[in-house]
Order: C-alpha cells, then structure tokens, then sequence
C-alpha cells in the first residue's frame, strides 16, 4: 500500500487529525490561514498531515504535523517528516523549526530525523494553552523549539 503525499487546501485537511497535534482550535485555524498545507492518502484515505508556515524568507515552521491513531508506528509519520524537509527546501528555506513537548516519543521522533533542541520555552504550555495537556500521566509545561539546517 503506497502512501501519496501532496500539498493540498486548507480545507481539505480533517481537523480532528489536526487536533492530535495541536488541541487548541484557534491556533490551528491561524496558521491554517496562510499554512502550506500537505496530506498523505493511502488507498483514497487520509492517513496523515502536515502544515508548514513561514516565520522568516528563509525560515519554516512545521506548525502541525499528525497521522491517524489507528495508522501511527508504521513509518508514516517519519515519511511525512522527510516530505516536510524536502517541501520546505523546494519553498525555498534553509532552516526549519518546530516547537514540542520537553518530553515524549514527537521529541525523539523529530531529533531522529536530525532536528536539535536550540530553545527551552518555560511554562509555555501552562500559559499559553487554556486546558492543561498530558501525556503518560504527566503534565506538559515547557515547550522545547527544535531546528535543522537544511542545506
Ligand atoms: C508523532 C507522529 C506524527 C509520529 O507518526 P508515526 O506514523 O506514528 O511515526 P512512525 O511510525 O514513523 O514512528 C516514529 C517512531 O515513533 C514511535 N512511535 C510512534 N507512535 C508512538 C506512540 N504513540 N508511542 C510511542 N512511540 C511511538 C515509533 O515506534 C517509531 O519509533 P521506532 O522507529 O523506534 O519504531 C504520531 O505519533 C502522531 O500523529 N501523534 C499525534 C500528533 C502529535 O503528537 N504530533 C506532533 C506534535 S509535536
């Protein structure tokens, strides 16, 4: 089963798979607005997707990027991740950034593909998100930023 992965619209992007990534409505639907925005279909399913937004001419964000609970641990996420490398390059960015949880498998996902931690955000979580966030039964608080070279 191949996977096909190509930029899309907005609105072709399924929200609740947004929301595994990113739990907060509003600030999905603001970089939605001016996000290049990417899908991965297997067999005419969406099975993952990304957002990339700018933060400078040379700088991406990888501001979501999430695969459908039922597909996860079979290698989409990191062909998504690779894709989402290659798409920011073609954009035209030498660096892409993206902001994470300190601690949890997204962090050794991200620096697996080379990433490396330049940032440590204090409390972000807890200032910044209105609900509090857990993942195995412990409280996210820091947000760590992340970012690789890309030439
Ligand atoms: C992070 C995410 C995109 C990875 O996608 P994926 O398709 O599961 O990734 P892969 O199959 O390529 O797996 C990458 C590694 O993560 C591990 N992994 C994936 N899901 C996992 C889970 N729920 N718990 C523990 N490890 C997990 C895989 O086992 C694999 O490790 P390995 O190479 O040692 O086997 C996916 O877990 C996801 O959508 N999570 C919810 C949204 C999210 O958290 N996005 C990132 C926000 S910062």
């Amino acid at each position: 089963m191949s996977l096909d992965i190509r930029a899309c619209n907005a609105a072709q992007l399924p929200m609740d798979l947004l929301l595994e990534a990113d739990p907060h409505l509003p600030y999905v639907q603001a970089y939605l607005a001016d996000g290049h925005c990417y899908l991965a279909e297997r067999d005419g399913v969406v099975v993952g997707v990304y957002v990339l937004q700018a933060r400078s001419h040379a700088t991406l964000e990888l501001m979501n990027i999430a695969v459908d609970p039922s597909c996860q641990a079979q290698g989409i996420g990191t062909q998504l991740l690779q894709h989402a490398l290659y798409s920011a390059k073609q954009l035209g960015a030498t660096r892409l950034e993206v902001a994470t949880g300190s601690f949890g498998h997204q962090l050794t996902f991200y620096q697996r593909a080379g990433l490396r931690v330049y940032a440590v955000e204090p409390d972000y979580f807890l200032q910044h998100y209105p609900e509090p966030l857990f993942e195995q039964g412990l409280q996210h608080k820091d947000r760590l930023r992340l970012a690789i070279d890309l030439n």
